[in-house]
């Protein structure tokens, strides 16, 4: 089946978010080693960024390290770092090379030295390209993130640089790590699993929920215009009537 041609091109949402889950499921389905798995994930990755850009994305989040994977074991954790590293500087040139800017949001300064600053440079070095902008959550937890930015506006609560009765949605938002983000028209989650595992809980109010039990490595740019597809099947009433959207 040949999704992209199915695309409205007219209607493609300006940001898709995904959960990208099964890297261990997909690598011992293989007989393989887990990280076996996240290295083959990054080939998906590579085939959604091109995707994105193709029908026109704007921007493109991936879950990629979440708070909560540092819990994980040690090697595992070491192993995704490295890969980390090593992916983003080999994909810098290509990422200029399709107008691609990097973007990430969680903390950051959790990540060992060398990953922040290889970040920090792929940054620098693509903040010009005005294509997809393509975020990646590393050491991003919803709960965090909105911790994070409560601790900021109640700083500027008590220096008095903001009256209490100036917060309001749009000023939480713009505290937010996705601050100047639209929100997900649509999120994805790879695996068959149903949960939002603390990814954008505030920024995916309204988004459109997409599940597939097709395993990270499994998933490609094809299944990404599925997706796509499907969620223009869909009608996004906001709490309105049918009717009233029609009109
Ligand atoms: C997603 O795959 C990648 C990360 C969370 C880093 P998993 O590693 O969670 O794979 P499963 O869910 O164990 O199969
Ligand atoms: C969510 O996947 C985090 C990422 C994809 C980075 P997990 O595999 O960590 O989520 P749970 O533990 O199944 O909820
Ligand atoms: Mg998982």
């Amino acid at each position: 089946m040949d999704f992209k041609t199915q695309i409205n091109t007219a209607d493609v949402p300006n940001h898709i978010a995904i959960i990208m889950d099964g890297n261990g499921r997909w690598a011992k389905s293989h007989s393989k080693p887990r990280i076996f798995g996240h290295k083959k994930g990054v080939l998906s990755v590579r085939s959604v960024v091109e995707g994105a850009g193709e029908v026109g994305v704007k921007y493109l989040t991936l879950y990629a390290f979440s708070t909560e994977n540092w819990n994980r074991p040690k090697v595992e954790v070491a192993a995704l770092m490295q890969l980390l590293v090593v992916t983003i500087s080999k994909e810098v040139a290509s990422l200029n090379k399709n107008n691609v800017r990097l973007l990430t949001i969680g903390d950051l300064k959790s990540l060992p030295g060398n990953c922040e600053r290889e970040l920090e440079k792929a940054k620098e070095k693509t903040k010009n390209n005005t294509g997809l902008n393509l975020v990646l959550a590393l050491s991003y937890s919803s709960k965090s993130e909105i911790v994070r930015t409560v601790k900021s506006i109640a700083t500027k609560v008590s220096e008095k640089k903001i009256d209490v009765s100036d917060i309001d949605s749009d000023l939480i938002s713009d505290y937010l790590d996705t601050a100047a983000m639209p929100n997900p028209e649509l999120l994805v989650r790879t695996s068959g699993e149903y949960r939002l595992s603390n990814f954008l809980l505030w920024q995916i109010a309204y988004s459109e929920l997409y599940f597939t039990n097709k395993f990270w490595p499994d998933f490609t740019k094809e299944d990404l215009f599925e997706a796509i597809v499907d969620y223009q099947k869909r009608e996004r009433r906001f709490g309105l009537t049918s009717e009233q959207i029609k009109n």
